[in-house]
């Protein structure tokens, strides 16, 4: 059931201290995405979560690059598009950007200014809401684009860094407090 899912899952995680620099607890997912059932898994999970957004979702947003993991299977089942907010230098056609602070540092995400339709109803996905920078900025992103951001959805959540508080009024869904 949910809860030994959530406990699979969880257990694959790996706490690597000091990465990327010292004093930060890094949460690597990597071990979940090579074992095919506890993908399986935390992809439903996942769908779980946000089950009663189905139909009346237009988008997923995810950020670069651990949020295009989950994002783009997370889009296929829900049978929307995939949008990816990247990293500076990557995006070919014209893009909004917006600068952003996250746990260890700082740094910019760009979006493509025709990847959202006014209206759209959008769902953000990332592997992990730390301080909510990150997430902010892509949140922001899509408002500016004339979307909607309906909730944010993310597999990892480090409550101590107050991140939901950061993104509120913004619904957020996060499966594994560490
Ligand atoms: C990580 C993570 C989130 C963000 C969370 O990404 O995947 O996007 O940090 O931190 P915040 O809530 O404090 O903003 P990172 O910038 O390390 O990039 P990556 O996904 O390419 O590894
Ligand atoms: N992104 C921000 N903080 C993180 C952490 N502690 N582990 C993995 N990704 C992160």
């Amino acid at each position: 059931e949910r809860a030994a899912a959530l406990r699979d899952v969880a257990s694959l995680i790996r706490a690597v201290p000091d990465f990327p620099s010292p004093g930060i607890l890094f949460r690597d997912i990597t071990p979940v995405l090579r074992d095919p059932a506890a993908m399986a898994a935390a992809l439903r999970l996942h769908l779980d979560a946000v089950a009663d957004l189905a139909g009346s979702i237009d988008r997923i947003v995810g950020v670069e690059s651990r949020g295009f993991l989950f994002g783009m299977p997370i889009a296929h089942a829900l049978g929307v598009g995939f949008v990816p907010a990247r990293k500076p230098g990557k995006l070919p056609a014209a893009t909004v950007t917006q600068a952003y602070a996250l746990e260890y540092g700082e740094g910019t995400l760009h979006m493509h200014a025709d990847a959202i339709d006014a209206g759209d109803r959008v769902l953000l996905v990332d592997d992990l809401l730390a301080t909510g920078g990150t997430a902010g900025a892509a949140a922001r992103l899509v408002q500016r684009l004339g979307g909607e951001v309906v909730a944010g959805l993310f597999l990892i959540e480090l409550p101590f860094l107050k991140g939901r508080e950061r993104l509120a009024p913004l619904r957020v869904e996060a499966l594994l407090p560490f």
